[in-house]
């Protein structure tokens, strides 16, 4: 396929490496310019360029930026046709993306992406840490592969994103609707806890809304009382450890 990614940062670098490698032709962007973009980015024969580029005659987009910066990109997705696949990798840290008001009163952090966008969109990608994405792939048929859940309302969204995470080396599972999307949002027992396909159906059921919130920002103290920030990524045992902790 012919990808176009925006944001190349914990989640978009890995997906450049691994998608290119499974021979998808591959162009990454970030708000900077190509010539900011690190070279192991491209190591595997993704290709840097502007952001007007990177969306340029693709079959998919996926976005890989901080949910508080969508408003920035709408205008360019917006030139997209309607067929193209658009993949949102994102979460909504109010420490990061400031307080969105229809967030905190409970809409679907998806759908909330979906109608900055104006468009449909798969979510994939957002219930994984940065650390077990780059490390923990392993090929499909791998018993403790891990799962990934994929939401979508489109089927061929539905489709390509599974693919596209089989591709990048975890099984993509089928978790529904965009509305029910928040049983793979921070806080849930599906969220980064580096569960198998078997172990992804229970988790993704036993998720209490009204819990997540309060979870997430526990996640977040935590990460900052130990790691001094909240952007720095825990590593991949530690992350998991905390989160099944807070989460399951
Ligand atoms: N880190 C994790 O473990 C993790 C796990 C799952 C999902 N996520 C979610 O995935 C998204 C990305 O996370 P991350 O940790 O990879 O973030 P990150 O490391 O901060 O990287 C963000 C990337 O987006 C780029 N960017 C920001 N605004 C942009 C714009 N307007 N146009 C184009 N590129 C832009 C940044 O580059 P410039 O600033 O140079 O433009 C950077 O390359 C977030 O929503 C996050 O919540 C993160």
């Amino acid at each position: 396929m012919k990808i176009g990614i925006l944001g190349v940062g914990h989640i978009g670098k890995t997906l450049a490496q691994r998608l290119a490698q499974a021979r998808h032709s591959v162009k990454v962007a970030n708000s900077r310019g190509p010539d900011t973009i690190a070279p192991d980015v491209l190591a595997y024969g993704a290709h840097a360029v502007t952001t007007e580029e990177a969306l340029a005659e693709v079959d998919a987009v996926i976005l890989s930026i901080p949910l508080g910066r969508i408003a920035d990109v709408a205008p360019l997705i917006a030139r997209l046709s309607d067929e193209t696949v658009v993949i949102d990798t994102s979460n909504y840290y109010p420490f990061r993306d400031d307080k969105i008001e229809a967030i905190e009163a409970g809409q679907v952090e998806s759908l909330w992406v979906a109608e900055q966008l104006g468009r449909p969109i798969a979510k994939a990608w957002n219930a994984i840490g940065s650390v077990s994405l780059a490390h923990k792939a392993a090929p499909a048929g791998t018993a403790s592969r891990i799962a990934i859940p994929v939401a979508a309302d489109r089927e061929n969204d539905r489709e390509v994103a599974l693919a596209l995470v089989n591709d990048s080396g975890f099984d993509g599972f089928d978790a529904g609707s965009l509305a029910d999307s928040w049983h793979q949002q921070p806080g849930a027992p599906a969220y980064c806890t580096d569960l198998t396909r078997e172990e992804m159906g229970p988790a993704l059921i036993a998720a209490e809304k009204a819990r997540l919130p309060k979870r997430r920002d526990l996640g977040v103290a935590v990460m900052q009382e130990r790691l001094g920030d909240g952007t720095t990524n825990p590593d991949a045992d530690w992350g998991v450890r905390l989160v099944r902790a807070i989460n399951m």
